[in-house]
C-alpha cells in the first residue's frame, strides 16, 4: 500500500527546498535539557520578551468582543494607515496608506513581493551570508538567486560594483538586502543604501529592502529604502523590535502599481492576515517605551559579548550593528562551524547557529550568536566559552 503511495506521490522538485540548521541545533539542545543539562540558547533570532502590554490588552478586548472575522485582503486600514504615520514618524517621509500591505509576518511579504514582480526563471541577487529562506522561497518560486559574496572589504553589505558586474554577466531582475541584516548584524551606511538603491533602478533592477531588523539598530540610525525610491518594495514585521514572531503580523509598502496585484494575491492566498494579530498590531505602536526598553536591554547584551568575547578566545567578528547577532569567525578553530557548534553545546553548553545555515561557502568558518537573552545569559555564555576554548585550543 506504502510502495503503492510512493509510486503515486512523490515531492515536487521545487519543494526539496534544505531545511533549517538551526532546528537540528534547537533540537539538540533540548535533549540536554531533557537530561537535566544546561544549555545558554544563543542559536534562536528570537526576543525572549512578550508582546507590548498596549498590544496584549487590544487583542484580550477583541476577544472578549468576539467579532474576529475577515479583515480587508490588504489589512485594517486603521492598521495601514497607523504604519504609514511611523514612516513620518519614524523617518520623516510620507508614505501613503494605501501603499501599505498588512502580511502574516514579513515571510509572507517575500512571498507576495517576489510572486508579484518576477516570472519564473528571474534571477535575484542576495547577499551571502543571507537569511536562507529567502534564496529557499525564491527557488520554490522557480526564480534564481544570485549569491553575492559580502566580505570586510565592502563592510559586509552588497556594493553597486557588485551588483553591477553580477548584472552585466547574466541580468538581474531584483536585489533583495536587509540592513541591519541576519546573520551579520551589520547594517548599510545611509548614503550606501541611497546609491544601491538608484544604481538598481537605473537599471530596470527592481528593489527589495528587508527592514525587519529596523528599531533594533546601535551604530546609526538604519534608513528606510522608501526614502530614497517609491519603487522599492519595503518588507516590515512587528515580530523583532515589536517582540511579536507569534502573532505574524508584518507588512509591506510597494509601489502604486503594484498595489492592486498584490491585493489579488493576498485575495486568493490567505484571504486575509489573522484579524486579532492586526488589531495588537495596531497597539502596539503605543507600546513604544516598553519596547525601547527591550532594546536597551539588547545593546548591554552586545556591549557583554564585544568585550568579553575576545579574552574567551573570540577575537573577530563582524560589526556588530544592529539586531541582535553577532557573526563570528571561528577558522583559527575549526573549517567545520557544524561540528564546532555541535561541540560548543554538548562540551560549553552554549548553542548557536553554524554559518554553514547562512553561506554555503564561507559558513563553515562562522558562528552566529543571538543576544536576544538577558544579561546574566550573555556573562554565562562568555564564561562557558572562555572555559571551552581554553580546553580545546
Ligand atoms: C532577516 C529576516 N527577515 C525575515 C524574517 C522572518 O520573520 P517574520 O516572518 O517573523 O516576520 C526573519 C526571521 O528571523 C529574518 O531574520
Amino acid at each position: 500500500m506504502l510502495d503503492k503511495a510512493r509510486s503515486l506521490i512523490t515531492p515536487s522538485a521545487r519543494s526539496n527546498v534544505p531545511p533549517f540548521i538551526v532546528m537540528d541545533v534547537m533540537a539538540a539542545a533540548a535533549r540536554i535539557e531533557a537530561r537535566g543539562g544546561r544549555v545558554v540558547h544563543m542559536e534562536v533570532g528570537q526576543p525572549a520578551a512578550s508582546a507590548p502590554k498596549t498590544a496584549r490588552a487590544a487583542a484580550k478586548a477583541a476577544l472578549d468582543r468576539g467579532d474576529i472575522g475577515y479583515t480587508e485582503a490588504l489589512g485594517i486600514p486603521a492598521l495601514r494607515a497607523r504604519i504609514a504615520r511611523h514612516y513620518a514618524d519614524t523617518y520623516g517621509v510620507t508614505v501613503e496608506a494605501e501603499r501599505v500591505v498588512v502580511t502574516t509576518g514579513s515571510s509572507a511579504g517575500f512571498i507576495l513581493a517576489f510572486l508579484s514582480l518576477f516570472e519564473p526563471g528571474d534571477r535575484v541577487a542576495l547577499a551571502s551570508p543571507g537569511y536562507p529562506p529567502y534564496r529557499h522561497i525564491l527557488t520554490a518560486l522557480g526564480c534564481e538567486p544570485v549569491l553575492i559574496p559580502i566580505s570586510a572589504q565592502t563592510r559586509w553589505s552588497v556594493t553597486v560594483d557588485a551588483l553591477l558586474s553580477a548584472h552585466r554577466r547574466k541580468p538581474l531582475k531584483g536585489v533583495l538586502v536587509a540592513s541591519p541584516a541576519n546573520p551579520t548584524g551589520t547594517m548599510m551606511r545611509p548614503e550606501d543604501l541611497a546609491a544601491l538603491v538608484a544604481a538598481a533602478e537605473a537599471e530596470g533592477i527592481r528593489f527589495i529592502s528587508d527592514e525587519i531588523y529596523h528599531g533594533l539598530d546601535y551604530a546609526f540610525p538604519a534608513e528606510t529604502a522608501a526614502k530614497f525610491s517609491d519603487n522599492a518594495v519595503i518588507i516590515n514585521s512587528f515580530s523583532k523590535y515589536f517582540c511579536m514572531t507569534g502573532w505574524r503580523a508584518g507588512w509591506m509598502v510597494v509601489p502604486d502599481v503594484l498595489v492592486r496585484a498584490v491585493e489579488r494575491l493576498q485575495q486568493n492566498l490567505a484571504i486575509s492576515v489573522p484579524t486579532l494579530s492586526q488589531l495588537a498590531a495596531c497597539a502596539a505602536f503605543d507600546g513604544r517605551d516598553e519596547m525601547d526598553a527591550v532594546k536597551h536591554g539588547y545593546e548591554e547584551n552586545r556591549r557583554i559579548l564585544v568585550e568579553g568575547l575576545p579574552g574567551a578566545g573570540l577575537t573577530r567578528f563582524l560589526p556588530v550593528d544592529g539586531a541582535f547577532y553577532l557573526y563570528a569567525d571561528v577558522s583559527r578553530f575549526t573549517d567545520d562551524s557544524l561540528d564546532f557548534a555541535k561541540r560548543m553545546l554538548e562540551e560549553a553548553g552554549v548553542a548557536a547557529t553554524p554559518g554553514l545555515d547562512f553561506d554555503p561557502v564561507h559558513g563553515r568558518e562562522f558562528v552566529r550568536f543571538s543576544y536576544a537573552g538577558s544579561a546574566a545569559d550573555m556573562h554565562e555564555a562568555v564564561e562557558r566559552i572562555g572555559k571551552w576554548l581554553r580546553r580545546v585550543e
